[in-house]
């Protein structure tokens, strides 16, 4: 009999090495082998029929083939379910599961395509510091100390000559220091302004800042750059204006307005029925910022222009409220995947 149940444990071990790692074909060896009409439980009833001196040796080595047995089970029940394969059936029918992917916020999508606009133009992009001197970010624009126009932008100071920039404007004044036209730049980036949140406000956003100085510059090329972006952001059919306007470190200087995009200058809540939306402050160079670069102001003129990213998201996209695209709510930003 000893012989007869090493046979069963070796047929056991080659059919478990040899069958399809499933639940069911598991659970039918499971049945042959040990199952209420298995082999080893045959084994068990006849355990009966031998001798007290036979019966103890014989019932050891039945438990041990039966402990092996139930040691292989367990091992092979765990290695099907840690496989990710549902045992034997998978559903080739079943969608894939979808990868999640993101994407580029709103506002540095705007901020691409503004780049990739004014690079078209054969503007490249400089950076400057959002921690700025008063010096940059005041003086050298045009803006001396008790001057008005430092009203026109509420400042954060970070001591008595540093400022977090309120403008990208000290960003023209660092090139020009370090450079000789031609220069055609563009400068985009964080600025920051003393303000309390609301659909229009924010105490920090972004702009971009264009600057173009050469010899014979004028106010022509200003507007015919400015006409190409509109076009190219917003369509062929939406018209630009320019208002008369002062900032300290342009003269002339111009409020840019461009016919409303949504009733296409018919009137509408969104231009308050004007048909025109401000997009933009330009103008050509104050030759007072010549000076502070070195350059010769009979020699060079140039032109200059300023806008709000999150102004142009607002229009492009139709957004009403500035703090949409600070809050990070999932389900504002996933409309623009
Ligand atoms: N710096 C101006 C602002 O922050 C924008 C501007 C830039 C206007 C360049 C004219 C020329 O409002």
């Amino acid at each position: 009999m000893i012989e007869e149940l090493n046979l069963v444990r070796e047929n056991f071990i080659s059919e478990s090495r040899s069958i399809k790692l499933t639940k069911a074909a598991i659970e039918q060896l499971h049945a042959k082998f040990l199952g209420r009409k298995g082999t080893i439980t045959r084994f068990t009833d006849r355990l009966k029929n031998l001798s007290k001196e036979e019966r103890p040796a014989f019932g050891q080595e039945l438990n041990l083939v039966k402990r092996f047995m139930e040691d292989e089970f367990e091992r092979m029940r765990t290695a099907v379910e840690s496989t990710d394969e549902p045992a034997g059936d998978t559903d080739v029918t079943l969608p894939p599961r979808t990868e999640f992917r993101g994407h580029s916020h709103p506002l540095s999508m705007i901020e691409k395509e503004i780049r990739s606009i004014f690079g078209r133009l054969g503007f490249t992009a400089e950076d400057g510091p959002e921690v700025e001197l008063d010096y940059y970010n005041f003086e050298t624009v045009n803006i001396p100390k008790n001057h008005p126009a430092r009203d026109m932008q509420d400042t954060f100071f970070i001591s008595d000559s540093v400022v977090l920039r309120t403008h990208t404007t000290p960003v023209q004044a660092r090139v020009m220091e370090s450079r000789r036209p031609p220069i055609r730049i563009i400068c985009p980036g964080r600025v920051y302004r003393k303000d309390t949140p609301d659909a229009t406000h924010l105490p920090c956003f972004h702009q971009v800042e264009g600057l173009v100085v050469d010899t014979d510059v004028h106010f022509g090329d200003l507007k015919g750059t400015i006409g190409f972006f509109i076009h190219q952001m917003f369509g062929q059919d939406i018209a630009a204006r320019f208002r008369p306007s002062y900032f300290s470190f342009t003269e002339p200087s111009a409020e840019v307005d461009m016919s409303c995009i949504f009733c296409k200058g018919k009137g509408c809540r969104t231009c308050k029925n004007s048909g025109w939306i401000e997009i933009m402050g330009a103008g050509m160079v104050n030759p007072k910022l010549f000076e502070y670069a070195g350059y010769e102001p009979d020699r060079y003129t140039g032109y200059a222009f300023g806008m709000g990213i999150e102004r142009i998201a607002m229009l492009v996209y139709g957004v009403n409220d500035l703090r949409l695209f600070i809050e990070n709510d999932l389900r504002f930003l996933n409309q623009f995947a």
